[in-house]
């Protein structure tokens, strides 16, 4: 094998490597996230503003970017939820080897609502496809088309969100998502070198910063919808 392919295996292998691929794809998925949240904002500025910016996702490069923009996701899932496995999996052998027990433990059960967080979170993320993107079992085909021709993402969103039970799931997952965030977002800033321990605090704040806007950004558009602020 070649030295670069060796030493990519290497960084791959060592538990340095994949916390950083970890907190890389973690990286991609905090941007998309911010990203979504800004787009999904434009609900405030009335239908044609959220219709006319869906049109664009869908239209631009003749509708590669949106594909492309999906295969960057799905490989940034897969390899986050792949490469924890096996950091976790790692964790608990050297447990049972006895090391560090205080230390390890204690950090263990943080992992392990991160993990479980994140398991809520993909289950949400499934739901939300099959809800807005599939469009399967909402009602969205008997609503009629914007006036370009394309799904009234605007009317979708507040025909989806009037159901109380469903909004109430976005709520409870999106709290999920930002307590996972509020410690992941730490986390990659240490493990990407961002954070030292000299800017620890502030690079905290950052990230608590940041699962409160979170929360605060994407629950407002189901209570928006529920209490007819936007109808
Ligand atoms: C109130 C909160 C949210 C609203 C209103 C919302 C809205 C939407 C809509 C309307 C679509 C379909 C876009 C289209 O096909 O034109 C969509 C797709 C998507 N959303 Fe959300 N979303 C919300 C929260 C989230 C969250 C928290 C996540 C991630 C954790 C997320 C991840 C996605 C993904 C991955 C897609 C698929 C993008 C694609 O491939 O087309 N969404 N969202």
């Amino acid at each position: 094998m070649s030295s670069p392919a060796n030493s990519l295996c290497g960084f791959l292998a060592s538990s340095i490597g994949r916390k950083w691929i970890v907190a890389f794809t973690g990286l991609i998925l905090v941007g998309f996230i911010a990203g979504h949240l800004t787009g999904n904002l434009l609900v405030f500025a009335g239908q044609d503003a959220l219709n006319a910016y869906a049109a664009f996702l869908h239209n631009f490069l003749h509708g590669g970017a949106i594909w492309i923009a999906r295969c960057v996701l799905l490989g940034s899932v897969v390899a986050h939820i792949y490469f924890t496995i096996l950091l976790t999996r790692a964790n608990r052998a050297a447990r049972e080897q006895r090391y560090a027990v205080e230390v390890t433990q204690k950090a263990s059960s943080g992992s392990k609502w991160m993990i479980l967080s994140g398991l809520l979170i993909l289950t949400f993320v499934i739901f939300h496809l099959l809800h807005y993107t599939v469009r399967v079992g909402a009602g969205f085909q008997d609503l009629p088309l914007d006036s370009e021709g394309h799904f009234d993402v605007y009317r979708m969103l507040i025909l989806g969100f009037s159901n109380v039970w469903v909004s109430t799931f976005y709520v409870i997952s999106i709290a999920m998502l930002s307590w996972h965030l509020s410690h992941g977002v730490s986390s990659m800033f240490q493990t990407l070198g961002i954070s030292t321990p000299n800017t620890r605090q502030l690079f905290d704040r950052i990230a608590l910063g940041f699962s409160v806007l979170t929360f605060a950004g994407y629950t407002s558009i189901p209570l928006a919808v529920l209490t007819g602020w936007v109808a």
